[in-house]
């Protein structure tokens, strides 16, 4: 696939798996999300994804059954999704096309026929300053009852504010506080990103969307910053899943993500 235009999360694409995807603080994460998706999309379904990053989410949601159309603004993203999905075997439940977030309102949905269901996983909606714009493409792009799964880096994450003033960097533990921010993502490589709250992402999206729930995703379970301390401790990971499972409606505001679900409303 073409990389096209440059888009800032290109420079990490090819290291993005290996820095967190693959680690084991990010595979407990991204398994707190699946089993949500699991009770809301199923075989059959058509689902848009949102910066799809490395596919990782595209290729599970495939191996289900699921159409998916995976999009992201990284050319260099969508030849590393791609990838994976050709070697997993599920290309013909896939397809990759650019979409730029920012732009949204001037992209029609591929197809041009809606959407059972949307998803945007792990942060991708951080890095959107005006998301009032996708939320009325939203509109467009899913069918009324469709579901919109939307899962957004939290401004309060504990883990990350007590693991940084411990090491007496208080810039950094307060770093989600400033909106718009560059933010570093690796490779000496920055973007500027927004810690939206529930209730913000809630007017965003507008008045075409119910709000079915909330829940945190990485408030017991850390975030990738603690992975020197805890990312080799497979098992206690694993136990802090188990305890945040229960939890995790109560613990939205102090999470590393939380997870945030819609229906398009139906007027008819
Ligand atoms: C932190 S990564 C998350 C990737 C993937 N969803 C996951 O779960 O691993 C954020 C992704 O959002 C994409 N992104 C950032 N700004 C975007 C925009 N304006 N439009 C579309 N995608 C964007 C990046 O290219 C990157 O792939």
């Amino acid at each position: 696939m073409d990389s096209g235009y440059p888009a800032p999360f290109d420079a990490v694409a090819a290291v993005y798996d290996r820095q967190f995807t693959d680690t084991t603080i990010g595979r407990v994460q991204r398994e707190l999300v699946w089993e949500q998706l699991e009770g809301w999309f199923g075989a059959g379904d058509r689902v848009l994804e949102l910066g799809c990053g490395t596919g990782e989410d595209a290729v599970w949601m495939a191996g289900r059954g699921i159409e998916v159309v995976a999009t992201d603004a990284s050319g260099a993203m969508l030849v590393q999704a791609e990838a994976k999905a050709r070697a997993a075997g599920v290309l013909e439940k896939v397809r990759f096309e650019r979409l730029d977030l920012a732009r949204a309102e001037e992209q029609m949905p591929p197809d041009g026929v809606p959407f059972d269901g949307a998803l945007s996983n792990f942060g991708a909606l951080n890095c959107v300053a005006d998301r009032r714009a996708l939320g009325r493409a939203l509109a467009g792009w899913v069918r009324p009852g469709g579901i919109v799964v939307l899962v957004v880096m939290g401004r309060l994450c504990a883990w990350e504010i007590a693991w940084f003033l411990v090491r007496l960097r208080p810039r950094t533990a307060f770093r989600r506080f400033r909106q718009g921010r560059a933010a570093g993502i690796g490779e000496g490589c920055s973007v500027p990103v927004w810690y939206p709250g529930p209730m913000q992402v809630r007017r965003d999206l507008g008045p075409e969307f119910k709000c079915l729930h909330t829940r945190a995703v990485g408030a017991l379970v850390p975030s990738p910053d603690l992975a020197p301390l805890l990312g080799g401790r497979r098992r206690l990971l694993a136990g802090l899943a188990r305890l945040e499972r229960p939890l995790a409606p109560a613990l939205v505001w102090l999470a590393d993500h939380y997870l945030i679900c819609f229906e398009r409303r139906d007027h008819a």
